[in-house]
């Protein structure tokens, strides 16, 4: 099977060498866990493959994107000078690579666009995060998600999407991705003797004899992400604070009994 590396090598143990060429996986998990530095990565080992990248951006802007990445170590910026990646900036914008909108439809149009520009041939498509376009209404999650997977397939492009959880219940802006999407990568955090941690561990990937185990993220300047383990991983690691919990239980009560 013909394998696409993430860019992080430990990753790509975990998967049997890769994502498997064409498919759509989707990165899960709170803020500031690493989704978008991940991202930078299966970009950036595209381009060293000679793929063509197109790489989607909601919450930073392309800047923002460019300038994270060279503080890894990744010439993004150096990519989209050469014409071996374009960024759509659905943020800022400022060029002919911007969304004014976050309809899904209008990003379908500008990607497909991007890939005749960058050429025939394999790309990576990458979409950080594919929430933002439904974060008006959740409830669309996996129509869209669907929608994008199923216009990109003929287009010989694997893809990679973030979704966002919220911070406090750990719930997604609107379940859906994780339906369609044929890998699962789940990031999450903790905060252990006042230390904040965060973890990986693949979830789902399809016709591959995935790693099962949790994995600790580090992000080193210069490189970028490390994977370490794997590590075990206790229920207290992940609970919030007792008070925290119950003021979320009841406010939910509470919703439930206003809801008609
Ligand atoms: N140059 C850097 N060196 C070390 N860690 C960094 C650097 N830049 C960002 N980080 C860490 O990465 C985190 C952001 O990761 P990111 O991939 O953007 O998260 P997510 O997309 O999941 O919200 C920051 O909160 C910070 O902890
Ligand atoms: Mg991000």
């Amino acid at each position: 099977m013909n394998r696409l590396s993430t860019g992080i090598r430990k990753l790509d143990d975990m998967l049997e060498g890769g994502i498997p060429s064409g498919f759509f996986v989707a990165l899960t998990g709170e803020p500031g866990t690493g989704k978008s530095i991940t991202c930078q990565h299966f970009a950036w080992s595209g381009v060293l493959e000679e793929d063509k990248v197109i790489y989607v951006t909601t919450e930073e802007s392309k800047e923002s994107v460019l300038s994270q990445a060279s503080q890894f170590g990744m010439d993004l910026r150096g990519a989209v000078e050469e014409g071996k990646a374009i960024v759509i900036d659905a943020l800022l914008g400022g060029d002919k690579w911007s969304l004014s909108s976050l309809d899904p439809e209008d990003m379908v149009e500008k990607v497909l666009e991007a890939k005749r520009e960058l050429g025939y041939g394999r790309g990576r498509l990458i979409i950080d995060s594919l929430s933002a376009f439904w974060l008006d209404k959740p409830a669309m999650a996996r129509k869209y998600s669907y929608y994008i997977k199923k216009v990109f397939h003929k287009w010989d492009l694997t893809i990679m999407v973030t979704s966002q959880y919220a911070i406090t219940t750990s719930e997604a802006f609107g379940f859906g991705v994780e339906h369609v999407a044929d890998g699962i990568i789940r990031f999450r955090r903790s905060v252990r003797g006042g230390v904040l941690r965060r973890y990986l561990m693949v979830e789902k990937m399809r016709q591959t004899n995935h790693d099962l185990r949790m994995y600790l993220i580090k992000i080193v300047p210069n490189k970028g992400i490390e994977l370490e383990g794997p590590v075990s991983f206790t229920r207290e690691d992940l609970a919030l604070p007792y008070g925290v919990t119950e003021r979320i239980i009841r406010s939910k009560i509470k919703k439930e009994r206003e809801t008609p």
